[in-house]
């Protein structure tokens, strides 16, 4: 078993290039070693474990030299009295001295403690991983999944929160490792005199671009890889974020902020701004290639180094039957770094995590001619009817999509008559990933997307006549969402169509990026479409970045025609109740009975059931993370929300709780439907179920 373990581990070595540390028996550490955080100013991580190895990473800047070589141990005990593993892992200027070493010869579903020493015996701090279960190992896996840490605006209370929890959880119940669904940094820096707030925020210090950036409003882009880096060394001083990276291995995928906030394939895009960027995008993977341990292969061919390909930053024209960008440059940016990546967790977890930026087509809903067709009136909504006609392309209707958009009287050309269907993933990805799918032998599938894949809907054809000038088209629902899988509805439906018809059971998937806590069920349609559950999606709130609910208090109107669909204003001086989420749960009925009576149950007695049959809970001003525990038969999914995290806890459990809700869904076969329930374990979920 050794033996083909190790064999295994070389092979993956080879993969990556890696720099070896192959296990051996325990004997007691022979470095002397003494702590010096100073010199490791970001701290110690590690990533993507394996049965057998796991990656390790530190940062120790050097003020002379190009390259230095530190030992990195491994041992069974925070007290080094057993290592396990030993090697020199090199630093250099050439990766910002920044370092990953693969270690291997590890055992399986261990516990392991780690530290890195410089040649002067200067060392970081401990980091603890753990490996992860052999593929026929049945114990329960639980991992949290975490998204959206704009350290710009807020703090990690979220992280200490999780910290203090899983120390005091009983073993069995700990965290295996943390699943990062992006936006782990954000681009768009803010610097705190051009903005001292922001909503309810402090605009605090995080990093400043010494070379070229961009300003757009008060947000500045790097367009150069010290950019970027500058922007991981300033979220990577954060204390919390470094004490979360030392307690359990991290699983990483980006999302869109790693890159460009509005930014598609190697095109940087934010507000007004837009330029070809393939050299920003390959400085951006590199970044990230530098600062977060993931088993992706790097252009080097080791981990090393990086070595970026040379590009240019070309405009990118001609677009394939994919949609994707066939200029070469872009082709060499977006492939520089592969991020999407599968991991096997024992007998219960199949991790699938893909990569929806790199790869995806032009938006298909920022035609300036849609502007045309009026609605302003009714706040963010559009007709979901017509939203699927430009998403659809030229496949649209079979193949016949209709030449005119209409909304009421109003009509312009479709302007996506002849765009090809919307896709997130790329044909390639696309293709791994249904093939991962199909081949998966754990009885969870989870699927880590950094976007959301449930509709934001809502019925605004039940609204009154009264309330607004024009009315809303007979028979349609509207669609309040954005450039996610809740609108991808060709590329869903190809994928929960295979998962169906593949016979496939316990799949989930779990996502970020919508700054709010959202569960239910992966249907490919909604009514009047046939409601048709083929797993169950869970979207996790932001670690701190502002959420819908909290624009929505600043920004809407007070006198807003229809602030009842989103805000309830209460007498005095309280704050108002969140009906966006009723309104997307339950309709515009429901939102205007509970905006005069404040009575919940005469508000949901009013809910539309068509409406969103795909939803057991949401709540748009959530903060926090989520947990999963998975066994044989069941899929647990807690949400633990934190108040909004505008300074940092003074105190060690990182502050009050919000709520803490969990949905649990036994394993169902093929053919039956998924069922969730979902309890409420403490504090107030306000209007979320
Ligand atoms: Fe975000």
């Amino acid at each position: 078993m050794k033996e083909i373990n190790r064999r295994d581990f070389i092979k993956a070595a080879l993969v990556f290039g890696a720099s070896l540390a192959v296990g051996f028996p325990a004997r007691s550490s022979r470095v002397q070693w003494k702590e010096r955080r100073d010199l490791y100013p970001h701290g110690v991580a590690s990533g993507d474990p394996d049965p057998n190895s796991v990656i390790l990473w530190t940062r120790r800047p050097f003020a002379q030299g190009t390259r230095e070589l530190l030992t990195v141990e491994v041992a069974e005990d925070e007290g080094f009295r057993r290592v396990v593993a030993q090697a020199q892992a090199p630093v250099s200027g050439a990766s910002d001295w920044t370092a990953r070493v693969l270690v291997g010869g590890l055992e399986p579903a261990r516990r392991y403690w780690y530290r890195f020493t410089d040649k002067d015996g200067n060392g970081s701090r401990i980091g603890r991983t753990m490996t992860a279960p052999l593929t026929n190992d049945a114990r329960t896996v639980n991992f949290a999944f975490v998204s959206c840490q704009d350290i710009n605006e807020g703090k990690l209370n979220g992280f200490r929160r999780m910290i203090y929890e899983d120390e005091r959880a009983p073993s069995d119940q700990q965290l295996d490792f943390v699943l990062h669904l992006g936006d782990f940094i954000y681009e768009v820096m803010q610097y705190p005199e051009d903005m001292k707030t922001r909503f309810d925020r402090t605009i605090y210090e995080v990093a400043r671009f010494t070379e070229d950036s961009q300003k757009i409003g008060n947000f500045h882009i790097p367009l150069t890889l010290n950019g970027y880096r500058a922007v991981y060394k300033g979220y990577l001083a954060d204390p919390d974020l470094q004490d979360a990276r030392a307690r359990w291995p991290f699983v990483c995928i980006w999302d869109n902020h790693e890159f460009s906030w509005q930014g598609w394939q190697s095109i940087v895009k934010a507000a007004s701004f837009e330029q070809p960027g393939q050299k920003i995008k390959v400085a951006a993977n590199q970044a990230w290639f530098e600062f977060i341990p993931a088993r992706v292969a790097a252009p080097s061919g080791s981990l090393e180094r990086f070595d970026p390909p040379a590009v240019e930053n070309v405009p990118v024209k001609e677009f394939d039957n994919d949609g994707l960008g066939v200029e070469p440059n872009n082709l060499t940016a977006i492939n520089s770094l592969k991020a999407y990546r599968a991991l096997r967790y024992g007998r219960n977890l199949d991790l699938i995590i893909t990569d929806q930026h790199s790869y995806r087509s032009a938006d298909p809903f920022s035609d300036p001619s849609l502007g045309q067709l009026g609605g302003e009136e009714f706040t963010a909504m559009f007709p979901e009817q017509l939203m699927q006609v430009l998403e659809g392309g030229r496949a649209y209707n079979g193949g016949n999509p209709p030449a005119e958009i209409r909304f009421n009287d109003a009509h312009v050309p479709n302007p996506q008559r002849t765009a090809p269907p919307q896709t997130l993933l790329g044909a390639e990805q696309k293709k791994w990933f249904k093939d991962k799918l199909k081949s998966s032998t754990a009885v969870w599938k989870v699927w880590g997307n950094s976007l959301g894949t449930l509709e934001s809907r809502a019925d605004p054809q039940n609204l009154p006549a009264d309330l607004t000038k024009e009315s809303w088209p007979r028979d349609l629902f509207a669609n309040l969402g954005g450039g996610d899988f809740g609108n991808a509805w060709m590329e869903r439906a190809e994928i929960y169509n295979l998962v169906r018809d593949e016979k496939i059971t316990g799949f989930a998937i779990v996502s970020g990026d919508k700054h709010s806590f959202w569960a239910g069920y992966a249907s490919a349609e909604l009514p009047p479409g046939k409601f048709d559950p083929i797993g169950l999606s869970f979207v996790g709130a932001s670690l701190i970045s502002i959420g819908t609910m909290e624009a929505q208090e600043h920004r809407l109107p007070k006198d807003a025609p229809l602030r009842a669909l989103f805000l309830a204003d209460r007498n005095g001086d309280a704050k108002p109740d969140w009906t966006f989420n009723m309104l997307l749960r339950h309709g515009v009925r429901a939102c205007l009975e509970y905006a005069k009576s404040f009575d919940l149950e005469r508000a949901r007695a009013l809910s539309n059931p068509d409406l969103a049959p795909h939803l057991a809970f949401l709540d748009l001003g959530g903060h926090g993370y989520a947990k999963v525990r998975l066994s044989a038969d069941e899929m647990s999914t807690e949400f633990v929300c934190i108040p909004r995290p505008i300074t940092r806890s003074e105190t060690p459990d990182g502050g009050p709780i919000r709520y803490r809700v969990v949905h649990t869904a036994r394993l169902w076969k093929s053919g039956e439907r998924p069922q969730l329930r979902t309890s409420v374990l403490e504090g107030d979920v306000g209007l979320s179920i």
